[in-house]
């Protein structure tokens, strides 16, 4: 009865905001503009732009503008090490991010090598000049060995020395990259996150049901685990966090000397996702989407156990019972996939998709559910679902709290666990699609600025420009 009630004053207080929409419009649109530098810490749209040593800042570089240099000054040769270099379409977040970063410096004009490991494809044609130069060690395809690309590294800077070395996390064991003082690492997941990841995923399993043994192994080895890597992370020269919250630990828990830390949150691609309502419609009416529909939540990812399906399973089957017109679009797979078409037609299960087809599901849905257990690194899902326009709802994680949703306008948390989970869903059901609308239109100022692939290596270019000579960590210049 009261639940009745709220949506009916939800529905006359549309009308009444369609009616106004004339007049509110520019203040919504004020209320709702973010500028990069107006969300917590240190920076205030009132005060000074930002200025001073990069070293020294402890927020994401990608609030700053480095546009300044275009081209950039110098032309820089780029040592990457990536245990991998992507050459399928559906390569993981790490080898997405590389690839994107490096290409992308590679256009800017630096003279970007990649050492990885040897591909079945390793015959692909040869690339076009401004591409990376990649370099294959030898051996058995896929299987990474570090002495062998590091060798190649080393001939490599003896005919013409790199100025600067990336690796893609431990890629450079750290008994060599400690021999580099010009190097950056960048951090995907440390193993203090995934400490957290144990207690989440072991807490979201059935009281009745047996830890795995794995499970059991991991847990056993996981506070080691961050002990080592504190003991050697230091040996690296340079930090990127891909979070704030991955910033801190690395200070505070992890010791690395503040100016030695830099946050740079990876960034998506803005060309492949953006805000496209009729596109949308089109994806809706395509995967059968019915016209009497009040709310399409969509997940997208792995679907696996510790991505938090389980969690979405459960909380959706409940939310759906009282909501006959609540919709559920599933992306991606994994095995996950089949149970969640035992849940009917108000579960619409497609498979894997490619960066097209995941812009019209993005543009299609109301709202984006990333239920993860997993709080390494941060998923891209939900800042490719925000640059299209799309609120999400997420775990309560530090990461995701501390650098995603800066602003409680953007969309939901919830903790880790069915309740929860059904809680803040009957919430975004109440609310409604025109609000999240809203959400989504503010969340999507704020991922334009923060998100973009083309800022993320224009920061990374800054800080192996600062490496290269510390003239370049004054900012501006
Ligand atoms: C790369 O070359 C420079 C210049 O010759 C040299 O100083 C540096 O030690 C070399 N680095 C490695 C790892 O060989
Ligand atoms: C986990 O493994 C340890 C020993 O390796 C064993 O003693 C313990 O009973 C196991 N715990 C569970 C919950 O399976
Ligand atoms: C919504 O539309 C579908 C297909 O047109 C129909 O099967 C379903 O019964 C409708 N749901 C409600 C609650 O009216
Ligand atoms: C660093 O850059 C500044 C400004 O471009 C230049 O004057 C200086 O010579 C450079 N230093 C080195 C060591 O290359």
């Amino acid at each position: 009865m009261a639940k009745k009630i709220s949506l009916n004053l939800h529905s006359i207080s549309s009308i009444i905001l369609l009616s106004i929409i004339p007049l509110t419009i520019p203040t919504l649109f004020l209320l709702h503009t973010y500028s990069p530098t107006s969300i917590c810490t240190p920076l205030s749209s009132h005060r000074r732009p930002w200025s001073g040593d990069l070293r020294a800042a402890d927020f994401p570089w990608n609030r700053l503008d480095f546009t300044a240099h275009t081209p950039p000054p110098i032309s820089l040769r780029i040592a990457v090490f990536s245990r991998k270099w992507p050459t399928t379409t559906a390569p993981g977040g790490m080898e997405r991010h590389a690839q994107t970063l490096h290409k992308a410096l590679a256009r800017r004009g630096h003279r970007v090598h990649i050492f990885t490991s040897p591909t079945d494809e390793t015959k692909s044609p040869p690339p076009p000049p401004m591409s990376p130069i990649l370099h294959w060690h030898d051996g058995d395809p896929n299987v990474w060995q570090h002495n062998k690309a590091y060798a190649q590294f080393v001939a490599e800077n003896r005919s013409d020395p790199f100025d600067v070395v990336h690796t893609e996390s431990v890629s450079l064991h750290h008994s060599l990259a400690a021999r580099l003082p010009n190097l950056a690492v960048s951090w995907h997941g440390i193993a203090f996150e995934s400490v957290q990841s144990s207690i989440y995923q072991d807490l979201a399993r059935n009281p009745s049901e047996p830890m795995s043994n794995d499970f059991n192994r991991s847990i056993h080895v996981a506070i080691p685990k961050v002990l080592e890597e504190i003991r050697f992370f230091a040996k690296y020269a340079h930090h990127v966090a891909i979070s704030n919250s991955c910033g801190e630990m690395l200070r505070d828990v992890y010791q690395i000397p503040s100016k030695r830390v830099h946050v740079i949150v990876n960034g998506v691609d803005e060309d492949e996702f953006t805000h496209d309502p009729k596109l949308g419609q089109q994806f809706r009416s395509k995967v059968g989407v019915p016209g009497n529909a009040t709310l399409v939540l969509g997940t997208a990812g792995r679907l696996v156990r510790d991505k938090g399906h389980p969690l979405l399973y459960e909380a959706f089957a409940k939310l759906k019972t009282n909501n006959p017109n609540i919709y559920l679009i599933v992306a991606g797979s994994g095995p996950w996939q089949s149970r969640y078409k035992k849940l009917g037609p108000q579960v619409i299960v497609l498979g894997s998709m490619d960066p097209a087809q995941l812009r019209g599901f993005y543009n299609s849905i109301d709202v984006f559910v990333n239920p993860t257990l997993r709080p390494q690194g941060l998923d891209l899902t939900m800042m490719e679902g925000m640059m299209c326009g799309t609120p999400f709802m997420a775990s309560r994680f530090p990461s995701i709290k501390g650098t995603i949703m800066v602003d409680d306008e953007f969309g939901f948390m919830f903790s880790p666990n069915v309740e929860s989970l059904y809680e803040a869903l009957e919430l975004v059901a109440a609310e409604g699609a025109e609000r999240l609308v809203e959400r989504g239109a503010a969340g999507r100022v704020y991922a334009e600025t923060m998100f973009n692939a083309r800022k993320m290596a224009l920061a990374y270019e800054r800080l192996f420009l600062c490496i290269k000579n510390e003239s370049f960590c004054m900012y501006p210049v």
